[in-house]
């Protein structure tokens, strides 16, 4: 396997057809694959020793349901993971389509929540785990396992707590880098 990509192509009836070219390096086209899978958005909040801490992902996955696991990949650049690692601990909270401007501060593209979250709607949980008001769904996870991968880690949590929210059927999605509605058939 060579560690470049020519920018992709397919065989088909026997000719050899160029599909969205993505320069000249695999990085680019794992970035423009993630671009291309469609996914919800939520925020994942943990503790830190002068508060809150939280990052909106779009690689939440739910792992198993019985015991019921979910994981998600935090950059290894940047302190969240280590916030994780350390607190043991981690709340998500899946976003509604009219909360794009948390998933823009959380992903400080606005101006970042401070450490006790001023001026965004949230509940504490029993676990001290904060929780996003008006979010579809929250749950509330120990961490299992904190894998490296490459430039992000494979954080695994057991769910232990959560709560399905009256269903708004608007939840906001990703999709090549903009923020999306869900169009229902
Ligand atoms: C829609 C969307 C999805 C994102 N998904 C992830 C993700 O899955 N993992 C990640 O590490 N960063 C993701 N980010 C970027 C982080 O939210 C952003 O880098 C984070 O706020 C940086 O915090 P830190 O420097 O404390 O780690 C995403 C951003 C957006 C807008």
């Amino acid at each position: 396997m060579s560690g470049s990509t020519s920018g992709g192509g397919i065989r088909r009836g026997g000719e050899r057809r160029s599909v969205a070219p993505v320069g000249g390096d695999l990085p680019d086209l794992a970035r423009a694959l993630r671009r291309r899978w469609a996914t919800g958005v939520a925020v994942v909040t943990t503790t830190a020793p002068d508060g809150f801490r939280g990052i909106t992902v779009s690689s939440l996955m739910l792992v198993s349901l019985d015991p019921p696991l979910l994981a998600f990949c935090p950059a290894v650049e940047g302190s969240f993971a280590d916030l994780i690692a350390a607190s043991g601990s981690f709340a998500v909270s899946i976003l509604d389509r009219d909360q794009t401007i948390l998933a823009d501060r959380f992903a400080a593209r606005g101006p970042l929540p401070d450490a006790a979250l001023s001026g965004i709607r949230h509940e504490v949980h029993d676990s001290g785990l904060p929780v996003l008001t008006g979010a579809l769904a929250w749950a509330i996870c120990e961490v299992v396992s904190h894998l490296e991968a490459g430039d992000h880690w494979l954080t695994l949590g057991r769910i232990v707590d959560g709560t399905i929210l009256p269903d708004t059927d608007d939840p906001l999605l990703t999709y090549e880098g903009q923020y999306r509605g869900l169009e229902a058939e």
